[in-house]
């Protein structure tokens, strides 16, 4: 079947049923988009579909018939980083940054939704992100001052 990703078609191989995250990183090289827990609870493995944040590994591939996937390697726009990768990387919010790009990607769909959104909006927006390095308070902090700039 074909796929959408990042705005381009991909032609992929459905045969097994696969998941959604085992196309992505095993048939097109996306490994942007993590392996966490497998069973759709840590986040790690979401990316949008359609703009919702996902977890692709509980995600059947032919379910994205017709609708837009987006990975982290999608939000890049002629060489220019997406406003949550910014202010999160001159934050310098992350260690091990496993959970990055399920976490930027759950940030990007929430700030598009709620682009002034408060502290609690944010952490209610990113309950189902875990981070194994507890970075959470940089992340929120960070994010707020963004949510704050789109106030202004
Ligand atoms: S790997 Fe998909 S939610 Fe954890
Ligand atoms: S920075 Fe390590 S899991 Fe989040």
């Amino acid at each position: 079947m074909k796929i959408n990703i990042n705005n381009k078609e991909y032609l992929v191989d459905v045969a097994n049923n696969p998941s959604l995250l085992e196309v992505l990183r095993d048939q097109l090289d996306f490994t942007g988009t993590k392996y966490g827990c497998g069973e759709g609870a840590c986040g790690a493995c979401k990316v949008l579909v359609n703009e919702n944040p996902t977890p692709a590994c509980i995600t059947p591939v032919t379910s994205v018939a017709g609708k837009k996937v987006t990975t982290i390697e999608g939000l890049e726009v002629n060489g220019e980083l997406h406003a949550v990768q910014k202010i999160l990387l001159e934050e310098d919010v992350f260690q091990c940054s496993y959970c990055a790009p399920g976490m930027i990607l759950s940030a990007v769909a929430l700030l598009k939704k709620r682009p002034n959104a408060n502290e609690k909006e944010l952490i209610d927006g990113l309950n189902g992100n875990i981070c194994r390095c507890c970075t959470y308070p940089a992340i929120i902090n960070a994010l707020k001052k963004l949510s704050q700039n789109n106030s202004e």
